[in-house]
């Protein structure tokens, strides 16, 4: 087995996994919102056995600020320069989408285990690119689907692999949002090249992955979309029609159209209806398990036993991470793991624009919707004067 030498670039026999009898050391690549509310807290929990070492942003007064605030040593502006000196065994990408692949590959080369905000990054082929630069045993690139994690999502994983629910028939996937005009006056949202897309890529792809997750491989989707309100170049609303692998019918919202603001995941099986509701993250009291008739109590009751409530958080996805690092082993939002999410939600878009039903597997290389997820198509892709960059 092969991989890249950290130092020289060179192939080399695959290296033990990082971090053997000390902390790991981790760096944060963007210092805005969600590195500060979600990753820090979730790796200084993790602390001793991981601790963080350097900072980067392109702001340098951010990444000062959120080093000393923070007691994090090292703030840098340059994520290469960070790479060759700090040499992390793993970092968390926490900037605009635009920037993803290009960070997840820099740090992959450097030999840095990577976990990258959603939405991962904004075409399949960019993703493919990312996992070109994996090697087996690691480093590989996890995305952040922190909805999978957590007892809840567990437990209803396990019920369903298991067919103690029996088959599942229907299912609903909704993250219906509201964000208003001042949301979307900032000159990067609402744009493809900078935001990656509406909705669909931006706010509705955790409640897509669950879904995926809950229910397994999808076969084809018919999609439409909207751009009903907002002054924007992507949708604001979409709705899909999404076949399963297992034969299970499935409908998927999503918005940023809707007050009264829920995600939701519903699915109905042979033997009961499972469904989760709530909002940004999901804890034991929000799953509901109802029996159909004839279902034994006592059985429906051991269903509803979900065990110690482990919330859906980047905390506990970062726990995962991080054993995934100690353990050399692909971490379940990587390679296929995440990019089935993404190539469902580049087949929406493609069913949306081009009024197809588009099959699992058929966007790739040459493929219009492969290199970007409006694929040109008119009404939907950016005209030259509507460019901007991050
Ligand atoms: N998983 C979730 O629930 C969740 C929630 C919110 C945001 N996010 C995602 O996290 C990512 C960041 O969102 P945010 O709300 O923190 O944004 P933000 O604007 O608050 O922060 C982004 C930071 O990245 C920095 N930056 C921009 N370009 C950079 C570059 N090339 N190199 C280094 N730093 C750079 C900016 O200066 C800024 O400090 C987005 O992809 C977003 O979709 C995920």
């Amino acid at each position: 087995m092969f991989t890249l030498s950290r130092s020289s670039g060179l192939p080399e026999t695959a290296a033990a996994p990082p971090g053997a009898g000390r902390a790991l050391r981790a760096a944060v690549i963007g210092t805005g919102g969600i590195a500060r509310g979600a990753h820090l807290p979730a790796l200084r929990a993790l602390a001793p056995d991981v601790e963080v070492d350097a900072a980067v942003d392109v702001s340098e007064e951010s990444v000062r600020e959120f080093c000393a605030a923070n007691g994090v040593p090292h703030p840098y502006t340059d994520l290469a320069r960070m790479l060759s000196e700090r040499r992390p065994d793993l970092v968390v990408i926490c900037t605009p989408p635009a920037v993803h692949r290009e960070q997840t590959v820099a740090a992959l080369r450097a030999g840095a285990w990577v976990l990258c905000e959603k939405p991962p990054c904004p075409s399949l082929e960019e993703f493919d690119a990312m996992c070109a630069q994996e090697s087996e045993g690691g480093p590989y690139a996890a995305i952040v689907f922190q909805h999978r994690l957590g007892s809840g999502s567990r437990h209803v994983r396990r019920l369903l692999a298991d067919g103690a629910l029996g088959r599942p028939l229907v299912a609903h996937c909704q993250t219906t949002w509201y964000r208003d005009t001042a949301y979307f006056a900032a000159p990067w949202r609402g744009r493809w090249e900078t935001e990656g897309g509406g909705p669909t890529m931006g706010h509705g792809i955790h409640q897509m992955d669950l879904f995926l997750d809950l229910l397994g491989p999808w076969s084809e989707v018919k999609a439409m979309a909207g751009r009903l309100v907002h002054d924007v170049e992507t949708e604001d609303v979409s709705t899909a029609l999404v076949r399963f692998e297992n034969g299970a019918l499935g409908t998927v919202v999503n918005s940023v159209l809707s007050p009264d603001e829920v995600s939701r995941v519903r699915i109905d099986c042979e033997r009961a209806t499972v469904e989760v509701t709530h909002l940004y993250g999901h804890s034991n009291a929000d799953w509901r398990i109802t029996p159909a008739p004839g279902v034994p109590e006592e059985e429906a009751a051991s269903w509803r036993e979900f065990g110690d409530d482990e919330p859906s958080s980047h905390l506990a996805q970062m726990r995962a991470f991080t054993d995934d690092v100690r353990a050399g082993r692909r971490p379940d939002t990587s390679g296929e793991g995440g990019r089935t999410t993404l190539e469902l939600v580049a087949a929406l878009y493609k069913s949306a624009f081009t009024d197809t039903t588009v099959l699992a597997g058929e966007i790739g290389p040459g493929d219009p919707f492969y290199p970007a997820l409006h694929g040109g198509a008119p009404g939907w892709a950016p005209t030259k004067a509507q460019e901007v960059t991050v």
